[in-house]
């Protein structure tokens, strides 16, 4: 199973999406396995977008990302990353597609809603700068894991 990091940033806050987005990954069948409201620092954010640092949108980025406290969270599922990123949909709204948080909801090419981690390793790196160890449940036992995964799937949970 992978885990992956997701924003709420702060249009999302403002237009009240968080419910709308969590339920997007509940009914697929994901795990939460950590949820926290917080504010993002300058420091914070020169890490997070550090690939982003030299782009011309670099200020106006950080800026908008401390309009307000965003929602984060982890989430677990077999290929993790990729399938949060099918729901969340590509970069700018006005590309995404229908039924993606973005196409759904976004018509921007910045303030796109959501932020879901691009890879394992970026996961790996932005769930480290996000959460302590003990704020995330890895191990409670999910009930309807039966339901979603078959046998050997959730044998081979490393998937
Ligand atoms: P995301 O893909 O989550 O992470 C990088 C963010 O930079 C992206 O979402 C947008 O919010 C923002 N971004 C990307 N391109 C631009 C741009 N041209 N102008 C302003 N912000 C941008």
């Amino acid at each position: 199973m992978e885990r992956t990091l997701v924003l709420v940033k702060p249009d999302g806050i403002q237009r009240g999406l968080v419910g709308e987005i969590m339920t997007r990954f509940e009914r697929k069948g994901l795990k939460l396995l950590a949820l926290k409201m917080t504010q993002l620092s300058d420091e914070l954010l020169d890490k997070w977008y550090e690939h982003h640092k030299d782009k011309d949108f670099f200020v106006e980025l950080k800026n908008f990302m401390k309009w307000t406290p965003v929602v984060a969270m982890v989430w677990e599922g077999q290929r993790g990353v990729e399938v949060v990123r099918r729901i969340v949909g590509v970069t700018k709204g006005f590309e995404a597609e229908s039924g993606s948080i973005r196409g759904d909801f976004g018509l921007s090419g910045s303030q796109n809603i959501v932020h879901a981690s691009d890879s394992v390793e970026a996961a790996t790196k932005e769930i480290g700068l996000l959460f302590e160890d003990d704020e995330i449940f890895y191990t409670y036992e999910s009930a309807i894991e039966c339901l979603i995964y078959g046998n050997q799937e959730r044998a081979k949970k490393e998937d």
